[in-house]
């Protein structure tokens, strides 16, 4: 069970550049915490009043390390990359709802077939998968979407846990389809840019193809007090509103309204 909500001054051990605007840091918690894939940390940057969400990469439960990965896009993104190795900031959590990983590795070792799709800075919690099954012995296959050649970024690692079908400058929901064309995923975890998680959806309810996938949304308090991070789904009754920090990040695929 992912540990209680807790906001801790941690260290940052290492800095290291994986593409030219995506740096990878790794963070030392204090002891007891516990962080599954597709839950987030809040992290103060020192430069805006919010903090930024930023999803956990990996995590090592013996030393208490978090891997983050983060994506230059604006002031705070860009405070958090420049950290150095032996600052301290603050950071709470694991926040959120993580992706069904008990579902996920049941599923690949009933020989299920199970893929991950992701889209630019959303890979970082696909690998943060990818890595724990392998840790079990298991693989995943994953489509990785990248805008450029610049921004390519944790392929070797998703290489070392399954085949990767990996789209530079092109939709990675074309080669999804093209894939789907000789053999169809039992299901699909996803994470990425809207228009990218909007066409895994509709080719996915074609098919009849469940899964999850992990929303992006503005945030303020990330622990479901200020309503910022609303977001719409479909329930029985119709239409209706979730807190992505609280409820999500990761929501059923068929009842994301994204
Ligand atoms: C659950 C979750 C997990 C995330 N995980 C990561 C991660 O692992 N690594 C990472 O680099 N980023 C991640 N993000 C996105 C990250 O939080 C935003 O890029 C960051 O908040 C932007 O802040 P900024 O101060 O750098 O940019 P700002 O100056 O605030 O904004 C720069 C640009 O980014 C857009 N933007 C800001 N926040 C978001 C957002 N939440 N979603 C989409 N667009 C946004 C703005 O509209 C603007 O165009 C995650 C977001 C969420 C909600
Ligand atoms: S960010 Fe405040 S409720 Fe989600």
């Amino acid at each position: 069970m992912p540990s209680r909500v807790r906001d801790s001054l941690v260290r940052v051990l290492s800095v290291t550049r994986i593409a030219p605007r995506v740096t990878e840091l790794s963070l030392k918690f204090p002891p007891g915490v516990i962080m599954s894939p597709g839950q987030f940390l809040q992290i103060e940057t020192g430069v805006t009043f919010l903090r930024r969400p930023i999803s956990v990469a990996g995590f090592d439960e013996g030393t208490c390390t978090v891997r983050i990965i983060v994506q230059d896009a604006g002031r705070g993104s860009h405070a958090i990359s420049r950290l150095a190795p032996g600052d301290g900031i603050k950071a709470m959590g694991p926040l959120g709802n993580p992706f069904p990983m008990d579902e996920i590795t049941d599923g690949l070792r009933d020989g299920r077939r199970i893929w991950l799709v992701g889209g630019g800075i959303g890979i970082a919690p696909l690998i943060f998968i990818a890595d724990s099954v392998r840790s079990k012995g298991l693989v995943i296959d994953s489509f990785a979407g990248f805008r450029d050649e610049e921004s390519v970024w944790g392929l070797r690692e998703l290489e070392k846990c399954g085949n990767v079908t990996a789209s530079i400058g092109g939709f990675v929901t074309d080669s999804l389809d093209r894939a789907m064309e000789t053999a169809l995923p039992d299901s699909v975890m996803a994470c990425g840019p809207r228009p990218m998680l909007r066409a895994l959806q509709a080719i996915c309810a074609e098919r009849g193809i469940p899964g999850k996938v992990s929303l992006e949304e503005r945030m303020g308090c990330g622990i479901g007090a200020c309503l910022v991070c609303s977001c719409g789904v479909w329930t029985d009754g119709g239409r209706d509103y979730r807190r992505v920090c609280r409820d999500g990040p990761v929501f059923d695929m068929a009842e994301a309204i994204i």
